[in-house]
């Protein structure tokens, strides 16, 4: 049966004639990989977010893929993790060779990783830690930097959640020795597939320049103008390459991230407003006070609620919701392959969370409908 109501996504892609016209721009160009989009890209990205150095790539799970190769992790090194993140995060450092170990997020309000478990987690081969700036809330980032200085370990920060953000007044994904960002569809930089890495440190960055594009000396563009007639292969290499398009649309959408995430905070203040009223319901990162881009809208819900009856009523009423995330310690392969893990605050989360609807477009009225919604299931109202 067709639902009558007006279906409300968990999230839109805000798109329009400029990403159109990007599109057909580089058809036009008859460039389709790794051209002028590309550079141009690379350039304004590195400078929205004050690096020396930004390198397009296929996906930020590539870009992960790159990050942990780059800071040496390999068979026998450790890297810290957290588990409530998307399985890419983990996974890179299987890629790479490398052991994931799970540091638990710091309490059930705050739920990034915590500097102290991650202290208890390091020993002689860790390698790296990666944050994850959850729902695009900050880490700890002092207290983590720190550690990593003490111990002679890399940050990787896994930036999929968070363009735009900043803490103390700087733009995160800009504090660890390198970072990757995710132009995923649902994200806010949204492309189909795509990502980007960046780093200050030029030897990371020429390596992952090569690396991205099979271990090549030099590149398809270089080649095309003259530049450069051969290549050598002097490392193992991949094809983690962007293309055109996805970078022309990359492009567009870095316009629009500053006003999209404006509405976003206005949606997301919206919302706090309305639910603040319902007991049953509480928001993670309650006293966070640095402008966060409002990737996700996660709240919690009270023990007393049937998470999976609600969603479905939810749905029956057009609106979509999910959850972020299963935790991936829980996931069989990693269960197989690390055990059974103790990670409390990690699960609590994962078993009350619950994401609503968020996007720039986002309307009042949209957003007025999921409280109403939330009230009649909690209350019966
Ligand atoms: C936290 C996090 N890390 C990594 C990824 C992987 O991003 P991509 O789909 O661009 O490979 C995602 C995407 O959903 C993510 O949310």
């Amino acid at each position: 049966m067709n639902n009558p109501n007006p279906v409300i996504p968990l999230f839109d892609l805000n798109y329009g004639s400029e990403e159109e016209e990007a599109t057909l721009r580089v058809l036009r160009s008859k460039w389709l990989t790794m051209g002028p989009e590309t550079e141009a890209l690379e350039y304004e990205f590195a400078e929205y977010l004050k690096v020396k150095h930004a390198l397009a790539v296929s996906s930020c799970t590539t870009a992960l893929h790159l990050a942990n190769l780059a800071v040496g992790v390999k068979q026998g090194t450790e890297v810290i993790c957290p588990s409530l993140t998307f399985v890419a995060t983990s996974n890179s450092v299987i890629y790479a060779g490398g052991t994931p170990v799970f540091a638990d997020i710091t309490s059930t309000g705050d739920w990034t990783i915590s500097p102290n478990e991650i202290k208890k987690k390091i020993n002689i081969n860790t390698r790296a830690i990666i944050v994850m700036h959850y729902g695009g809330f900050a880490c700890q980032m002092d207290e983590i930097l720190n550690i990593a200085k003490t111990n002679n370990i890399q940050v990787i920060e896994d930036a999929a959640h968070c363009p735009g953000s900043t803490y103390k007044g700087k733009k995160l994904g800009s504090f660890g020795d390198i970072s990757c960002f995710s132009f995923y569809s649902n994200k806010n930089i949204s492309t189909g597939e795509g990502g980007i890495i960046c780093t200050n440190n030029d030897d990371y960055a020429n390596y992952i320049r090569k690396i991205r594009s099979h271990g090549m000396t030099s590149a398809t563009l270089d080649r095309h103008y003259g530049h450069a007639y051969s290549y050598d292969v002097t490392v193992l290499g991949y094809n983690y390459r962007i293309d055109e398009i996805h970078a022309a649309l990359a492009r567009c959408q870095l316009k629009k991230l500053e006003t999209g995430n404006e509405r976003r905070r206005l949606a997301a203040t919206r919302y706090k407003d309305a639910l603040s009223k319902i007991d049953k319901i509480k928001f993670p990162f309650d006293n966070y006070c640095f402008p966060a881009n409002y990737h996700i809208f996660p709240i919690i819900l009270d023990e007393s609620i049937d998470r999976h009856s609600l969603m479905v009523f939810l749905r029956e009423k057009g609106i979509q919701t999910s959850i972020h995330y299963p935790p991936i310690h829980k996931f069989s392969y990693y269960r197989t392959i690390l055990g059974d893990q103790i990670l409390h605050n990690t699960n609590f989360a994962t078993r009350h969370e619950l994401t609503l609807p968020m996007y720039p477009s986002i309307t009042d009225d949209q957003i007025d409908y999921v409280v109403d919604a939330l009230i009649n299931f909690i209350y019966g109202k």
